[in-house]
């Protein structure tokens, strides 16, 4: 059956198309065409309204929705799929499509990267639409003012490459993994390896445009500080669809150094004395070292016929290998780094480094939007406020042994993060968090028994981890979605505040007051958005 709204219809047959949506016996989805013929009457021109929608009927409809899923869990023939997807291609058509699917009552998914841990950017247990923002990715940078506007559906990969066109020494403090997308990342407070140095993605904000729940465009002065606040770290999804942020550029060295080194949990100097010592050292030191560490079972290591742990260390040095040997040498000797194990390059050859790209590679790989493959993931965050006593540190290791399977990310904070007051952005989790730990787990076998056994595996070590970490609330960072620490699915205060103080600590009540503000009828919803307040 030929689609009554594919993607390649010429502009002189849109007339006949709409007609035949009346007659198609078909044409089985009365939202769609609804939506089509609202879209139809908004769009200009009309004839854009075919080149950016997709039914399930049309040839490109998986193409354009697989496209962007990031988490092979949802990329299932159990996959909840959208009634159809809408791709604009010009801001005004972002304002036509919400309020099109305000009126006929469609609830819309919104997603730039498709990065979301649980999906929720394009899945839903309930009909729903996706808003899909990957054509509007346009990248302006202004190195005189330090400054750049870009779209959400850019990629931080793109936005790092025309950084570098532009200037070797500047850059942006946002996530790691350049297929992230914008729109998600930093209205979800992304951050990357320059945190210690200059914080958070959303700490270096100066504008954004937004289209509200009415379908007007918005920039910071006409939306007002609120609202700015709100979609700097309380998720954008809740309050609007971002269509772009102005963002501060940051100043990077020429040269930065690099390296990487693996501890075992039976060695002399062992895993346990390192980590240790690690979390009082890379959460305090010169805030131009950022020291990642991964903790992993390791089954390319066996004692006593058991795996063992893995602790490695990545780092970046905003400086020269010298000053960095000088301060390792001092501060965190278990390491036994040297200069030989050190790396220096330039910030460019840094972002592919810890992109793991061999260090031939062009920068031009950054300009790649789609990874050649994507496996089954959970992950899961923690906030460690108290560095872990040794003791426990050896329990930990025993029980990734018995498992197997899953790993941990710590990532140290203090620096700028410190400095930035709780309430500054919706992200909370700032002086007092020594590091962030991300629970990860990743597989490739199919079917819903791998899938059931990986998350009891990852869910259990979250469980081992309840007394070393942050409580009342246990703190979680909202970029790394769970659903397991709570969902709505009525939308209410109640619901709400399981997850919300999760993420948002004492700024939750404040983007519940300007949720009730800005989308009184929670047209902005997802399994984890913020509630309006109760009548
Ligand atoms: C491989 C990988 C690596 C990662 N590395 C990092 C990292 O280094 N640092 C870090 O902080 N995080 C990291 N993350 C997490 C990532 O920042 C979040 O998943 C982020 O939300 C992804 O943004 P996105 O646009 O790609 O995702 P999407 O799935 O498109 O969106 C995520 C959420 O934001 C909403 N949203 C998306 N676009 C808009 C918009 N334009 N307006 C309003 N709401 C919108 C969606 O509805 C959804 O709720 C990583 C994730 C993955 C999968
Ligand atoms: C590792 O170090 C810890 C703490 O110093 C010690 O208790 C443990 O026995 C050591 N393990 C090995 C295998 O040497
Ligand atoms: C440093 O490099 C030397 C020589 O390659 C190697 O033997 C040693 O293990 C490295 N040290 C670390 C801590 O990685
Ligand atoms: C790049 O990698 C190759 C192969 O691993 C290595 O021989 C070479 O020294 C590396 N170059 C730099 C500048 O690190
Ligand atoms: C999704 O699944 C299909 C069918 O198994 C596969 O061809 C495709 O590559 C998958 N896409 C992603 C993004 O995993």
């Amino acid at each position: 059956m030929k689609p009554p709204m594919s993607s390649k219809l010429l502009p002189p047959l849109l007339f006949l198309v709409i007609l035949a949506l009346f007659f198609n016996p078909c044409a089985s989805d009365i939202s769609n065409n609804k939506l089509f013929q609202c879209l139809s009457q908004r769009v200009l021109p009309a004839a854009a309204v075919p080149k950016m929608v997709y039914q399930p009927a049309d040839s490109a409809f998986t193409t354009v929705l697989n496209n962007y899923v990031r988490n092979r869990r949802y990329n299932t023939s159990a996959t909840q799929k959208p009634l159809i997807i809408v791709t604009p291609l010009e801001e005004s058509h972002v304002s036509a499509i919400v309020i099109c699917a305000k009126d006929l009552g469609l609830h819309i998914k919104i997603r730039s990267g498709g990065h979301d841990y649980e999906g929720i950017s394009y899945v839903s247990d309930d009909p729903f639409i996706i808003l899909d923002m990957f054509n509007l990715r346009s990248i302006d940078i202004n190195i005189k003012d330090e400054s750049a506007w870009v779209q959400a559906g850019a990629t931080l990969g793109e936005l790092y490459y025309r950084i570098w066109e532009k200037s070797k020494v500047h850059s942006f403090p946002a996530g790691i993994c350049p297929t992230v997308g914008v729109g998600g990342h930093i209205s979800g407070g992304g951050y990357g390896t320059l945190i210690r140095k200059y914080g958070l993605a959303v700490d270096n904000l100066l504008d954004a445009r937004v289209v509200d729940a009415s379908g007007r465009i918005l920039d910071r002065k006409l939306m007002g500080e609120d609202f700015f606040w709100a979609i700097s770290g309380g998720g954008g999804a809740s309050f609007g669809v971002v269509l772009a942020f102005k963002v501060k550029l940051v100043r990077v060295p020429e040269t930065v150094t690099v390296f990487q080194t693996e501890k075992y949990v039976d060695e002399n100097v062992n895993a346990t004395d390192m980590v240790y010592k690690w979390q009082l050292m890379a959460p305090s030191t010169d805030v131009d070292l950022f020291m990642r560490m991964l903790i992993q079972p390791s089954s390319s290591r066996v004692q006593n016929g058991k795996i063992t742990v893995k602790a490695t260390v990545i780092t970046l040095f905003l400086g020269g290998s010298d000053r960095l040997i000088s301060i390792l040498d001092k501060e965190l000797p278990e390491l036994g780094v040297m200069k030989e194990n050190c790396t220096e390059m330039n910030w460019m050859e840094s972002v592919l480094w810890w992109s793991k790209f061999d260090n031939d590679t062009a920068p031009e790989v950054l300009l790649n939007r789609i990874p050649a493959s994507v496996n089954f993931l959970k992950r899961k965050s923690d906030y460690v406020q108290k560095p872990i006593p040794k003791a426990e540190l050896e329990g930990l290791w025993k029980k990734l042994i018995s498992l197997g399977k899953s790993g941990l990310v710590f990532n140290p904070y203090g620096g700028r993060m410190s400095e930035i007051p709780a309430t500054a952005t919706p992200f909370p989790h700032r002086d007092g968090n020594l590091y962030k730990v991300q629970h990860s787990i990743t597989w490739s076998e199919e079917g819903s028994e791998a899938e059931k056994n990986y998350m009891s595996l990852i869910r259990e070590v979250y469980n081992y981890m309840e007394p070393l970490v942050s409580s009342n609330p246990r703190s979680a960072f909202l970029n790394y979605r769970d659903l397991d620490i709570g969902v709505t699915t009525k939308g209410t205060y109640a619901e709400g505040q399981v997850y919300g103080l999760k993420y948002f600590n004492g700024n939750f009540d404040r983007l519940v007051s300007i949720k009730t503000a800005v989308d009184p009828t929670n047209f902005f919803r997802n399994e984890q958005s913020i509630p309006v307040k109760p009548q």
